[in-house]
């Protein structure tokens, strides 16, 4: 039903010389791959480099964020159709990085969103609860509370065009992943929320990927879960092995009859 989609978040790392290896092995140890899609996220520096290397080819390029308006006085921004130039496919929106460390609201990341679609890209929603917020037994509320106020004012065909990627912050960049089970728990969650914003077909066929800690080993048993579709990789991205070994366990679990929620 739903292909499993795999993006590398490359996040604040890599030359323009590192990032064109890194897409190259990643190209090249992709090659034959089927049943699973494919994208890279890169630092805005080596977009136009890693697009050049990927050569309009199956695995997608994306940024790793953007501004909501098309063009204006906004020192060190960059603008949707700026990446559209670039070839990109997919926009991270609202990574929990940004909304912790550059202060990102609910309401900037809704615009974002609407920005991206506007411009016939892919909107990635990330959502994800604290580690505090966790203990404090308000996951679901505050995932809710993103998804609700990250897809506000879209109609449901828009919903439909967008990406969501469940990324608990205490699972990212710590090693400490969450269980299948705790994942599925949220991912099944957030399906039923689209399905009440959306509708049931969309909920469906809409792709909710999860981050945090994943890599070759653990890759498996979440994609293994019905209601997880592929995986934002973080730090495994960042080695071509790892990252090809992540997409390959994505590819043997992404078309398997998914019972969803
Ligand atoms: P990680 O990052 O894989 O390094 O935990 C995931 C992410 O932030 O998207």
């Amino acid at each position: 039903m739903r292909t499993a989609l795999v993006i590398g978040n490359w996040k604040m790392n890599g030359t323009i010389a590192e990032s064109r290896a890194l897409a190259s092995a990643v190209r090249d140890g992709l090659k034959r791959i089927r049943d699973v899609h494919v994208a890279v996220c890169p630092p805005f520096t080596a977009l136009a480099a890693v697009a050049e290397v990927l050569g309009g080819g199956t695995i997608g390029l994306g940024a790793q964020t953007c501004h909501h308006e098309p063009s204006g006085p906004h020192t060190g921004e960059i603008a949707p159709p700026m990446l559209v130039e670039l070839g990109c496919r997919f926009v991270l929106v609202g990574h929990s990085e940004r909304r912790k460390e550059m202060g990102e609201t609910d309401e900037q990341i809704n615009s974002k969103v609407h920005a991206v679609l506007a411009h016939g890209m892919t909107p990635v929603l990330c959502l994800g609860e604290t580690g505090e917020e966790r203990r404090q037994g308000l996951t679901f509320t505050t995932v809710e509370g993103q998804l609700r106020a990250g897809v506000a004012g879209l109609n449901p065909d828009d919903i439909a065009r967008c990406v969501l990627a469940y990324e608990p912050v205490w699972a990212i960049g710590t090693g400490v992943n969450a269980t299948p089970g705790q994942a599925a728990e949220i991912h099944g969650y957030l399906r039923g929320l689209v399905s009440e914003v959306a509708s049931k077909e969309i909920a469906q066929a809409v792709r909710i990927l999860y981050g945090g800690s994943v890599k070759s080993d653990n890759a498996e048993a979440l994609f293994a879960e019905a209601d997880i579709d592929g995986g934002l990789i973080g730090g495994a991205s960042l080695k071509a092995t790892e990252f090809v070994a992540i997409v390959k366990k994505g590819a043997a679990t992404g078309v398997a009859p998914k019972g969803g929620s």
